[in-house]
């Protein structure tokens, strides 16, 4: 039997993504409905709402809601009680229950150390899902791991980043690794001079001031979704597929990396644009708010491999577009026939909007005898490609939820990988000035454009 607990049941979160994944999972049957529970937890209550259908009639029978504080013994002790009427038919050697703590991280330790004194069960399993951000830099991260460790097992922990489960995420590897034309052998810095890894978000910081006033771009997204792409992106062959091998592959390229540096990059923050308020124009922002919406900076990874290779990472709120995208940019080439014709040229993974592989090429123009270089691409879209799996498209939460429950954590990310994750990006954490302003719906500052250029080492 599995009892799914959501701590922050009232929350942003649990409305958005954890309540549909799980309720996709019990849907698709991939956890077995008989023995499938979710229990919310929060201090508020609240009102389950949803689209009437068989499923979900049955479904919502299986969720239920649970009022407690997140600092108090006896609610805890109480709440005990609670899962083992849930419990109470099945072998407790047979039960499973997950924890996952989908609140402000400053509620963490607090709900770590009362679920593990008075919820754990002894005798069947229990685990523990902590959303991000884990801790605020360096130092409290250590903090962090230490206070959990001191009751939890590291196999018993599963820090999710939503972004390992995104499809084209899952892909990197499969696609460096098991094809014969070895598209690996070009990732490297005899073939690559240098990569760029995008995260624009069109949306702004709408609904979320309070967090994100505090915590910023960096914290937001740099610090975890897009380190956690980068070290897939730059990781050496992995052993095998499992947990450690993984995660041993992508700690080597975080330990490898020298920290961004405040001089080298460019910290923004949106101004109103395009119809849409700027950042200091949502209600609860600070006047004097040096919180920063938009980040460029570029990281240099000392092995092998990487070493000379500029990654130059841009990432904001309020952009033009959304995307997400890493491109490795190809050496031109310096002899031969064709050594005069010049021009940027890239592999590409994008991860967002379209989930696409693109490769960049010179061809002669069709058509034409006389040699006319021109540049086209080599594309492989998944819509296209995978039209039907498409149309039944997963959730990256339903995807880790299901990897939580079946206990393969290697989508989700170890302690050291987050530490060494804060060590790179603590000194870019927070602007000690105004950050550089950029209208809202627009490329990001102005000054980005030649930061990208230059460091992208761009032709054009
Ligand atoms: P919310 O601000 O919506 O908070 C979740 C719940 O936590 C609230 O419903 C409230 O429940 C409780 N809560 C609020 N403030 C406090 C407090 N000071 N102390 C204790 N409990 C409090 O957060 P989100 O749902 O947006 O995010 C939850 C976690 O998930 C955070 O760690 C966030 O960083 C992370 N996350 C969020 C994403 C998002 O898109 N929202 C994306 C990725 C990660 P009640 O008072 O009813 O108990
Ligand atoms: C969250 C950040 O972790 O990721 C948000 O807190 C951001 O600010 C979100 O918008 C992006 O996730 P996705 O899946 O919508 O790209």
């Amino acid at each position: 039997m599995v009892s799914f607990i959501v701590f922050g049941a009232s929350g942003h979160l649990a409305h958005k993504k954890t309540f549909p994944a799980l309720y996709n999972l019990y849907l698709r049957n991939t956890v077995n409905r008989q023995s499938f529970y979710v229990v919310g937890y929060a201090r508020n209550y609240i009102q389950p709402q949803g689209e009437e259908t068989k499923i979900y009639d049955e479904f919502i029978k299986r969720v239920s809601y649970f009022c407690g504080q997140y600092d108090q013994a006896d609610s805890f002790k109480e709440f005990n009680k609670y899962l083992q009427g849930l419990e109470k038919s099945t072998d407790p050697s047979k039960s499973l229950r997950i924890f996952y703590v989908a609140l402000p991280p400053s509620a963490y330790v607090s709900v770590g150390n009362l679920i593990h004194d008075h919820a754990y069960l002894p005798d069947g399993k229990t685990r523990i899902i902590i959303e991000k951000p884990f801790g605020d830099n360096y130092d409290s991260s250590i903090k962090l791991k230490e206070e959990l460790h001191k009751k939890w097992k590291e196999d018993e922990i599963y820090r999710i980043d939503h972004y390992l489960a995104k499809d084209m995420v899952i892909n990197i590897p499969t696609l460096r690794f098991a094809n014969p034309h070895s598209l690996d052998a070009l990732l490297n810095n005899h073939h690559i001079k240098s990569v760029g890894i995008s995260m624009w978000e069109s949306g702004g910081c709408e609904g979320r001031v309070g967090y994100y006033d505090i915590n910023g771009v960096v914290r937001d997204v740099l610090q975890n979704h897009m380190a956690q792409i980068f070290t897939v992106a730059a990781m050496d062959e992995p052993k095998s597929e499992g947990p450690d091998d993984v995660r041993y592959e992508k700690v080597k390229v975080l330990k490898a990396t020298k920290p961004a540096s405040l001089k080298d990059s460019i910290l923004g923050q949106y101004t109103a644009g395009q119809d849409k308020p700027g950042y200091k124009d949502l209600e609860g922002v600070p006047k004097e708010s040096k919180a920063t919406t938009y980040v460029a900076t570029t990281l240099y990874v000392d092995n092998e491999r990487w070493k000379g290779v500029p990654f130059v990472f841009d990432s904001g709120k309020s952009m033009s577009k959304g995307k997400v995208e890493i491109r490795y940019y190809l050496k031109g080439k310096d002899s031969g026939v064709f050594s005069d014709v010049n021009q940027d040229h890239y592999i590409s993974f994008t991860v967002q909007p379209n989930q696409e592989v693109t490769l960049t090429a010179f061809v002669n123009k069709p058509m034409s005898s006389e040699r006319s270089c021109v540049n086209a691409s080599l594309n492989l879209n998944f819509k296209e490609q995978f039209a039907e799996e498409m149309k039944h498209k997963r959730d990256a939460y339903e995807i880790l939820f299901e990897d939580a429950i079946k206990g393969n954590p290697t989508k989700f990310v170890r302690y050291d990988e987050v530490e060494y994750a804060w060590r790179i990006f603590d000194e870019i954490l927070d602007s000690p000035t105004q950050p550089l302003t950029y209208p809202a719906g627009s490329n990001g500052p102005k000054e980005s454009e030649q930061y990208l250029k230059s460091h992208l080492k761009l032709i054009q």
